[in-house]
Protein backbone atom coordinates (compact mmCIF):
# COMPACT_ATOMS: atom_id res chain seq x y z
CA UNK A 1 0.00 0.00 0.00
CA UNK A 2 1.44 3.90 -0.85
CA UNK A 3 2.02 6.22 1.31
CA UNK A 4 -0.16 9.71 0.10
CA UNK A 5 1.80 11.23 -3.02
CA UNK A 6 4.59 12.79 -2.48
CA UNK A 7 5.35 11.90 1.12
CA UNK A 8 7.70 8.87 2.22
CA UNK A 9 8.26 6.46 5.10
CA UNK A 10 11.88 7.03 7.21
CA UNK A 11 13.56 4.26 7.91
CA UNK A 12 16.78 2.63 8.72
CA UNK A 13 19.94 4.52 7.42
CA UNK A 14 17.46 7.57 6.29
CA UNK A 15 16.28 7.96 9.82
CA UNK A 16 19.30 7.27 11.36
CA UNK A 17 20.78 10.85 8.93
CA UNK A 18 17.40 12.83 9.84
CA UNK A 19 18.37 11.44 13.60
CA UNK A 20 22.16 12.92 13.16
CA UNK A 21 20.85 16.15 11.00
CA UNK A 22 18.33 17.20 13.94
CA UNK A 23 20.54 16.41 17.14
CA UNK A 24 23.20 18.36 15.25
CA UNK A 25 21.12 20.93 14.91
CA UNK A 26 19.51 21.54 18.10
CA UNK A 27 22.96 21.62 19.79
CA UNK A 28 24.45 24.00 17.33
CA UNK A 29 21.64 26.09 17.22
CA UNK A 30 21.15 26.24 21.37
CA UNK A 31 24.95 26.96 21.59
CA UNK A 32 24.47 29.74 19.46
CA UNK A 33 21.84 31.07 22.01
CA UNK A 34 18.60 29.99 19.66
CA UNK A 35 15.39 28.99 21.94
CA UNK A 36 13.79 25.89 20.25
CA UNK A 37 9.49 26.49 19.21
CA UNK A 38 7.60 24.20 18.73
CA UNK A 39 4.51 25.43 17.00
CA UNK A 40 1.15 23.49 15.72
CA UNK A 41 1.56 21.77 12.47
CA UNK A 42 -1.86 23.06 11.88
CA UNK A 43 -2.46 27.23 12.07
CA UNK A 44 -5.38 29.37 11.05
CA UNK A 45 -5.05 30.54 7.29
CA UNK A 46 -4.32 34.11 7.45
CA UNK A 47 -1.05 33.23 9.53
CA UNK A 48 0.05 32.47 6.14
CA UNK A 49 -2.62 33.85 3.37
CA UNK A 50 -1.52 37.53 3.43
CA UNK A 51 2.14 37.15 5.08
CA UNK A 52 3.37 34.87 1.84
CA UNK A 53 1.34 36.75 -1.08
CA UNK A 54 -1.63 36.10 -2.49
CA UNK A 55 -0.07 35.60 -5.40
CA UNK A 56 2.87 33.21 -4.53
CA UNK A 57 2.97 29.67 -5.89
CA UNK A 58 2.24 28.33 -1.91
CA UNK A 59 -0.86 30.41 -1.58
CA UNK A 60 -2.63 30.09 -4.62
CA UNK A 61 -1.87 26.38 -5.66
CA UNK A 62 -0.29 24.17 -2.59
CA UNK A 63 -1.42 24.97 0.65
CA UNK A 64 -3.50 22.20 2.39
CA UNK A 65 -6.72 24.13 3.67
CA UNK A 66 -9.80 22.81 4.74
CA UNK A 67 -13.01 24.32 6.93
CA UNK A 68 -12.84 22.72 10.13
CA UNK A 69 -16.14 22.17 12.06
CA UNK A 70 -16.50 25.62 13.82
CA UNK A 71 -16.78 26.69 10.31
CA UNK A 72 -12.79 28.56 10.03
CA UNK A 73 -10.30 27.56 7.72
CA UNK A 74 -7.33 25.85 8.80
CA UNK A 75 -3.98 25.25 7.10
CA UNK A 76 -1.27 22.11 7.43
CA UNK A 77 1.90 24.53 7.55
CA UNK A 78 3.66 25.37 4.46
CA UNK A 79 6.59 27.18 6.10
CA UNK A 80 7.56 28.38 9.92
CA UNK A 81 8.32 31.61 9.65
CA UNK A 82 5.06 32.85 9.91
CA UNK A 83 4.24 30.79 12.10
CA UNK A 84 7.10 31.94 14.12
CA UNK A 85 6.41 35.18 14.26
CA UNK A 86 2.42 34.61 15.03
CA UNK A 87 3.98 32.99 18.20
CA UNK A 88 6.64 35.69 18.90
CA UNK A 89 4.17 38.28 18.46
CA UNK A 90 1.39 36.29 20.84
CA UNK A 91 4.09 34.88 23.61
CA UNK A 92 7.30 36.51 23.94
CA UNK A 93 7.14 39.94 21.72
CA UNK A 94 6.14 42.05 25.02
CA UNK A 95 8.97 40.09 26.93
CA UNK A 96 11.78 39.77 25.02
CA UNK A 97 11.76 41.81 22.36
CA UNK A 98 14.98 40.50 20.93
CA UNK A 99 14.66 36.94 20.35
CA UNK A 100 16.46 34.00 18.81
CA UNK A 101 14.39 30.95 17.88
CA UNK A 102 14.51 27.74 16.01
CA UNK A 103 12.21 24.83 15.22
CA UNK A 104 12.51 21.31 13.63
CA UNK A 105 9.43 19.66 11.34
CA UNK A 106 7.42 18.60 8.63
CA UNK A 107 5.72 20.84 6.56
CA UNK A 108 3.38 20.62 3.71
CA UNK A 109 3.05 22.34 0.13
CA UNK A 110 0.92 20.34 -2.61
CA UNK A 111 3.96 20.73 -5.30
CA UNK A 112 4.13 18.24 -8.35
CA UNK A 113 6.11 15.42 -7.10
CA UNK A 114 10.13 15.11 -8.01
CA UNK A 115 13.69 13.89 -6.27
CA UNK A 116 14.18 16.32 -3.70
CA UNK A 117 10.57 17.85 -4.14
CA UNK A 118 7.79 16.97 -1.50
CA UNK A 119 4.43 17.07 -0.07
CA UNK A 120 5.48 16.01 3.49
CA UNK A 121 9.05 17.46 3.89
CA UNK A 122 11.15 18.97 7.25
CA UNK A 123 12.51 22.27 7.95
CA UNK A 124 15.23 23.04 10.79
CA UNK A 125 14.68 26.99 10.63
CA UNK A 126 16.32 30.00 12.53
CA UNK A 127 14.72 33.67 13.01
CA UNK A 128 16.13 36.65 14.75
CA UNK A 129 13.83 38.94 16.05
CA UNK A 130 14.78 42.32 16.96
CA UNK A 131 17.71 42.32 14.46
CA UNK A 132 18.45 45.25 11.81
CA UNK A 133 22.51 45.54 11.46
CA UNK A 134 24.04 44.74 8.17
CA UNK A 135 26.47 42.72 10.63
CA UNK A 136 23.35 40.68 11.40
CA UNK A 137 22.58 39.81 7.76
CA UNK A 138 26.02 38.13 7.99
CA UNK A 139 25.97 36.65 10.94
CA UNK A 140 22.71 34.63 9.93
CA UNK A 141 24.51 33.80 6.89
CA UNK A 142 27.74 32.81 8.43
CA UNK A 143 26.22 30.28 11.17
CA UNK A 144 24.38 28.56 8.26
CA UNK A 145 27.20 28.21 5.83
CA UNK A 146 29.20 26.95 9.37
CA UNK A 147 26.37 24.15 9.94
CA UNK A 148 26.81 22.82 6.34
CA UNK A 149 30.38 23.12 6.60
CA UNK A 150 30.40 21.27 10.75
CA UNK A 151 28.09 18.24 8.54
CA UNK A 152 30.83 17.70 5.57
CA UNK A 153 28.21 19.09 2.84
CA UNK A 154 29.58 21.40 0.30
CA UNK A 155 27.51 24.26 -0.77
CA UNK A 156 27.90 27.73 -2.20
CA UNK A 157 25.66 30.55 -1.24
CA UNK A 158 24.32 33.62 -3.47
CA UNK A 159 22.97 36.65 -2.00
CA UNK A 160 21.07 39.70 -3.20
CA UNK A 161 18.98 42.08 -1.90
CA UNK A 162 15.17 42.78 -2.87
CA UNK A 163 14.44 45.85 -1.55
CA UNK A 164 11.75 47.82 0.40
CA UNK A 165 8.70 49.19 -0.35
CA UNK A 166 10.38 52.40 -1.57
CA UNK A 167 12.48 50.64 -4.59
CA UNK A 168 10.74 47.97 -4.84
CA UNK A 169 8.10 49.04 -6.62
CA UNK A 170 10.09 51.26 -9.22
CA UNK A 171 11.68 47.87 -10.10
CA UNK A 172 8.70 46.10 -10.63
CA UNK A 173 7.29 48.66 -12.91
CA UNK A 174 10.74 48.48 -15.40
CA UNK A 175 10.33 44.70 -14.89
CA UNK A 176 6.56 44.78 -16.75
CA UNK A 177 7.49 47.30 -19.24
CA UNK A 178 10.62 44.84 -20.22
CA UNK A 179 8.73 41.91 -20.32
CA UNK A 180 5.98 43.72 -22.10
CA UNK A 181 6.71 43.02 -25.34
CA UNK A 182 8.14 39.47 -25.00
CA UNK A 183 6.73 36.30 -25.35
CA UNK A 184 6.50 34.63 -21.88
CA UNK A 185 4.88 31.49 -20.98
CA UNK A 186 1.45 30.72 -19.45
CA UNK A 187 2.45 31.32 -16.01
CA UNK A 188 4.28 34.19 -16.16
CA UNK A 189 1.43 36.08 -18.45
CA UNK A 190 -0.38 36.35 -15.30
CA UNK A 191 2.81 36.89 -12.77
CA UNK A 192 3.65 39.81 -15.04
CA UNK A 193 0.45 41.81 -14.06
CA UNK A 194 0.23 40.58 -10.51
CA UNK A 195 4.09 40.59 -9.10
CA UNK A 196 6.41 40.44 -12.48
CA UNK A 197 9.79 40.02 -9.56
CA UNK A 198 8.71 35.90 -9.98
CA UNK A 199 8.84 35.74 -13.67
CA UNK A 200 12.93 35.86 -12.89
CA UNK A 201 12.07 32.36 -10.75
CA UNK A 202 10.67 30.79 -13.88
CA UNK A 203 12.03 27.37 -15.29
CA UNK A 204 10.51 28.16 -18.81
CA UNK A 205 11.46 31.42 -19.95
CA UNK A 206 15.21 31.48 -18.43
CA UNK A 207 16.21 32.71 -21.62
CA UNK A 208 13.71 35.79 -22.01
CA UNK A 209 14.74 36.49 -18.05
CA UNK A 210 18.71 36.75 -19.18
CA UNK A 211 18.60 40.04 -20.15
CA UNK A 212 15.77 41.50 -17.65
CA UNK A 213 16.66 44.83 -15.44
CA UNK A 214 18.94 44.23 -12.35
CA UNK A 215 16.98 44.33 -9.19
CA UNK A 216 20.32 46.09 -8.18
CA UNK A 217 20.56 49.30 -10.15
CA UNK A 218 16.77 49.84 -8.84
CA UNK A 219 17.79 49.99 -5.07
CA UNK A 220 17.25 53.19 -2.49
CA UNK A 221 20.04 54.57 -0.94
CA UNK A 222 19.32 52.78 2.47
CA UNK A 223 18.79 49.14 0.81
CA UNK A 224 22.17 49.73 -1.17
CA UNK A 225 24.47 51.06 1.59
CA UNK A 226 22.83 48.27 3.94
CA UNK A 227 23.49 45.19 1.08
CA UNK A 228 27.07 46.95 0.72
CA UNK A 229 27.72 46.52 4.43
CA UNK A 230 26.46 42.67 4.39
CA UNK A 231 28.44 42.31 1.78
CA UNK A 232 31.81 43.63 3.58
CA UNK A 233 30.72 41.54 6.95
CA UNK A 234 30.48 38.36 4.67
CA UNK A 235 33.39 39.35 3.42
CA UNK A 236 34.53 39.73 7.14
CA UNK A 237 33.65 36.55 8.41
CA UNK A 238 35.34 34.88 5.88
CA UNK A 239 32.05 33.56 3.98
CA UNK A 240 32.54 32.67 0.11
CA UNK A 241 29.34 33.49 -1.35
CA UNK A 242 27.86 34.81 -5.36
CA UNK A 243 26.02 38.32 -5.76
CA UNK A 244 23.31 36.59 -7.88
CA UNK A 245 20.50 39.44 -8.62
CA UNK A 246 17.50 36.97 -10.06
CA UNK A 247 17.11 35.38 -6.67
CA UNK A 248 14.10 37.07 -5.50
CA UNK A 249 12.02 34.00 -3.46
CA UNK A 250 8.83 32.89 -3.86
CA UNK A 251 7.26 34.71 -0.49
CA UNK A 252 6.29 38.63 -0.32
CA UNK A 253 7.56 38.63 2.84
CA UNK A 254 11.18 39.41 2.37
CA UNK A 255 12.71 42.33 2.59
CA UNK A 256 16.36 43.89 1.76
CA UNK A 257 18.85 40.95 2.15
CA UNK A 258 17.81 37.84 0.79
CA UNK A 259 20.03 34.36 -0.03
CA UNK A 260 19.95 30.65 -1.12
CA UNK A 261 22.34 28.30 -0.52
CA UNK A 262 22.74 24.93 -3.01
CA UNK A 263 24.98 22.18 -2.78
CA UNK A 264 27.20 21.16 -6.05
CA UNK A 265 25.61 18.17 -6.65
CA UNK A 266 22.01 19.31 -7.41
CA UNK A 267 20.05 22.26 -8.44
CA UNK A 268 17.36 22.75 -5.64
CA UNK A 269 18.70 25.13 -2.92
CA UNK A 270 19.15 22.78 0.21
CA UNK A 271 18.39 26.44 2.35
CA UNK A 272 17.22 29.71 1.95
CA UNK A 273 16.35 32.97 3.87
CA UNK A 274 16.53 36.34 3.95
CA UNK A 275 15.43 39.76 6.02
CA UNK A 276 11.41 40.17 6.64
CA UNK A 277 11.78 43.55 8.26
CA UNK A 278 7.96 44.63 7.57
CA UNK A 279 6.09 41.13 8.73
CA UNK A 280 5.77 41.62 12.69
CA UNK A 281 4.50 44.35 11.79
CA UNK A 282 1.99 43.19 9.43
CA UNK A 283 0.84 40.35 11.89
CA UNK A 284 -0.01 43.22 14.57
CA UNK A 285 2.88 43.03 16.48
CA UNK A 286 5.05 46.21 17.00
CA UNK A 287 7.89 47.15 14.23
CA UNK A 288 10.07 44.61 14.44
CA UNK A 289 13.22 44.12 12.18
CA UNK A 290 13.54 40.25 11.56
CA UNK A 291 15.57 37.94 9.72
CA UNK A 292 16.13 34.36 9.26
CA UNK A 293 16.69 30.79 7.41
CA UNK A 294 15.17 27.74 6.61
CA UNK A 295 17.38 24.05 5.86
CA UNK A 296 15.30 21.58 3.59
CA UNK A 297 16.01 18.25 5.91
CA UNK A 298 15.58 15.68 2.97
CA UNK A 299 17.58 17.43 0.67
CA UNK A 300 20.63 17.92 2.95
CA UNK A 301 20.18 14.37 4.53
CA UNK A 302 20.39 12.88 0.61
CA UNK A 303 24.21 14.67 0.56
CA UNK A 304 25.10 13.67 3.90
CA UNK A 305 27.24 10.61 4.10
CA UNK A 306 27.78 8.84 7.68
CA UNK A 307 30.61 6.23 7.39
CA UNK A 308 28.98 3.12 8.83
CA UNK A 309 31.52 3.13 12.07
CA UNK A 310 30.68 6.25 13.07
CA UNK A 311 27.28 5.23 13.53
CA UNK A 312 28.46 2.25 15.84
CA UNK A 313 27.11 2.38 19.07
CA UNK A 314 25.81 1.15 22.03
CA UNK A 315 25.83 -2.03 24.10
CA UNK A 316 24.55 -5.36 23.56
CA UNK A 317 24.46 -8.57 26.29
CA UNK A 318 25.20 -11.75 24.42
CA UNK A 319 25.65 -14.60 26.98
CA UNK A 320 25.09 -18.67 26.72
CA UNK A 321 22.86 -20.67 28.53
CA UNK A 322 25.27 -21.35 31.57
CA UNK A 323 25.70 -17.28 31.68
CA UNK A 324 21.67 -16.34 30.99
CA UNK A 325 21.03 -15.73 34.78
CA UNK A 326 24.26 -13.06 35.12
CA UNK A 327 23.38 -11.36 31.94
CA UNK A 328 19.46 -10.84 32.83
CA UNK A 329 20.98 -9.63 36.33
CA UNK A 330 23.29 -7.28 34.94
CA UNK A 331 21.11 -6.00 32.17
CA UNK A 332 18.44 -5.16 34.96
CA UNK A 333 21.36 -3.87 37.07
CA UNK A 334 21.97 -1.31 34.54
CA UNK A 335 18.78 -0.57 33.48
CA UNK A 336 17.88 0.56 37.02
CA UNK A 337 21.24 2.72 37.42
CA UNK A 338 21.37 4.77 33.65
CA UNK A 339 20.79 8.01 35.75
CA UNK A 340 23.91 7.27 37.64
CA UNK A 341 25.98 6.17 34.88
CA UNK A 342 24.93 8.83 32.73
CA UNK A 343 25.97 11.25 35.52
CA UNK A 344 29.11 9.29 36.32
CA UNK A 345 32.76 10.08 34.90
CA UNK A 346 35.88 8.97 35.47
CA UNK A 347 36.88 5.80 35.64
CA UNK A 348 39.39 3.82 33.50
CA UNK A 349 39.36 4.37 29.95
CA UNK A 350 37.47 1.11 29.35
CA UNK A 351 35.11 1.81 31.88
CA UNK A 352 34.50 5.48 30.42
CA UNK A 353 33.85 4.31 27.42
CA UNK A 354 31.60 1.07 28.03
CA UNK A 355 29.29 3.77 30.46
CA UNK A 356 29.33 6.55 27.34
CA UNK A 357 27.98 3.68 24.52
CA UNK A 358 25.82 2.19 27.09
CA UNK A 359 24.08 5.68 27.65
CA UNK A 360 23.62 5.93 23.88
CA UNK A 361 21.84 2.74 23.27
CA UNK A 362 21.96 -0.77 25.59
CA UNK A 363 19.85 -3.90 24.76
CA UNK A 364 20.55 -7.79 25.52
CA UNK A 365 19.83 -10.65 23.24
CA UNK A 366 15.95 -11.71 24.07
CA UNK A 367 16.69 -14.96 21.65
CA UNK A 368 18.18 -17.25 24.43
CA UNK A 369 18.10 -20.29 22.55
CA UNK A 370 19.98 -18.98 19.67
CA UNK A 371 23.97 -19.42 19.84
CA UNK A 372 26.18 -17.39 21.37
CA UNK A 373 27.87 -16.90 17.51
CA UNK A 374 24.30 -15.67 16.02
CA UNK A 375 23.77 -13.59 18.75
CA UNK A 376 27.40 -11.82 18.22
CA UNK A 377 26.20 -11.85 14.15
CA UNK A 378 22.93 -10.22 15.05
CA UNK A 379 24.66 -7.54 17.37
CA UNK A 380 27.14 -7.10 14.16
CA UNK A 381 24.52 -6.43 11.72
CA UNK A 382 23.06 -3.84 13.67
CA UNK A 383 25.77 -1.99 14.51
CA UNK A 384 26.31 -2.09 18.04
CA UNK A 385 29.38 -0.50 19.11
CA UNK A 386 30.35 -3.10 22.07
CA UNK A 387 29.04 -6.75 22.87
CA UNK A 388 28.99 -7.77 26.52
CA UNK A 389 29.71 -11.55 26.67
CA UNK A 390 28.96 -14.07 29.78
CA UNK A 391 29.17 -17.73 28.82
CA UNK A 392 30.72 -20.56 31.84
CA UNK A 393 34.10 -18.81 31.59
CA UNK A 394 33.18 -15.46 32.95
CA UNK A 395 31.01 -17.15 35.69
CA UNK A 396 34.07 -18.93 36.55
CA UNK A 397 35.89 -16.14 37.11
CA UNK A 398 33.57 -13.86 37.79
CA UNK A 399 34.21 -11.04 35.05
CA UNK A 400 32.27 -10.28 32.00
CA UNK A 401 33.85 -10.04 28.67
CA UNK A 402 33.73 -6.62 26.34
CA UNK A 403 34.26 -6.87 22.48
CA UNK A 404 34.84 -3.59 20.42
CA UNK A 405 33.18 -4.67 17.18
CA UNK A 406 34.99 -1.73 15.62
CA UNK A 407 38.24 -2.00 16.66
CA UNK A 408 38.38 -5.86 17.06
CA UNK A 409 39.69 -6.15 20.32
CA UNK A 410 38.36 -7.14 23.88
CA UNK A 411 38.98 -6.90 27.28
CA UNK A 412 37.41 -8.29 30.82
CA UNK A 413 36.20 -6.60 33.34
CA UNK A 414 34.49 -6.86 36.72
CA UNK A 415 30.85 -5.81 36.68
CA UNK A 416 31.09 -4.15 40.16
CA UNK A 417 34.24 -1.88 38.47
CA UNK A 418 31.67 -0.64 35.40
CA UNK A 419 28.61 -0.01 37.75
CA UNK A 420 28.08 1.73 41.07
P1 LIG B 1 11.71 28.14 1.18
O1 LIG B 1 12.73 28.56 0.18
O2 LIG B 1 10.32 28.01 0.72
O3 LIG B 1 11.80 29.19 2.38
O4 LIG B 1 12.14 26.77 1.85
C1 LIG B 1 13.40 26.62 2.48
C2 LIG B 1 14.01 25.29 2.10
O5 LIG B 1 13.09 24.21 2.37
C3 LIG B 1 14.31 25.15 0.62
O6 LIG B 1 15.55 25.74 0.29
C4 LIG B 1 14.34 23.64 0.46
O7 LIG B 1 15.61 23.12 0.84
C5 LIG B 1 13.29 23.17 1.42
N1 LIG B 1 12.03 22.89 0.70
C6 LIG B 1 11.10 23.77 0.31
N2 LIG B 1 10.07 23.14 -0.32
C7 LIG B 1 10.39 21.84 -0.34
C8 LIG B 1 9.74 20.65 -0.85
N3 LIG B 1 8.55 20.71 -1.44
N4 LIG B 1 10.36 19.46 -0.69
C9 LIG B 1 11.55 19.38 -0.07
N5 LIG B 1 12.21 20.44 0.44
C10 LIG B 1 11.64 21.67 0.31
C11 LIG B 1 11.01 29.14 3.48
O8 LIG B 1 10.30 28.23 3.78
C12 LIG B 1 11.23 30.33 4.41
N6 LIG B 1 10.32 30.18 5.55
C13 LIG B 1 12.68 30.40 4.86
C14 LIG B 1 12.93 31.52 5.82
C15 LIG B 1 13.07 31.43 7.15
N7 LIG B 1 13.06 32.79 5.49
C16 LIG B 1 13.25 33.51 6.59
N8 LIG B 1 13.24 32.69 7.62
Amino acid sequence: MPTVTGTDDVFGEVAEKFEFLENFARGYFKRLGFEEVRTPIIEYSWVFRKTLGDSSEIVMHQMYSFEDKDGKEVVLRPEGTAAAVRFYIEKIQSAKPRAKLFYIGPMFRRERPQKGRYRQFHQIGCEMFGFDSPESDAYIIFILSEFFRNIGVQHKIEVNSVGCPTCRPRYSSALKEFFEAKTLCEDCQKRKERNPLRILDCKKDIEVVKDAPNILDFLCQKCKSHFELVLNNLKNFGVKFEINPKIVRGLDYYTGTVFEVFSTKFSNAIAAGGRYDLLVEFMGGHPTPALGFAIGVERTVDLLELSSERNRLGLFICYTSEGKQKAFDFFTRVVVSLNLISAGKGGTSHVGEIREHIVKRFDISVEGTKSLKSQVRYADSQNFRFIAIIGKNEIEKGVITFRDLQNSYQFEMKEDELLF
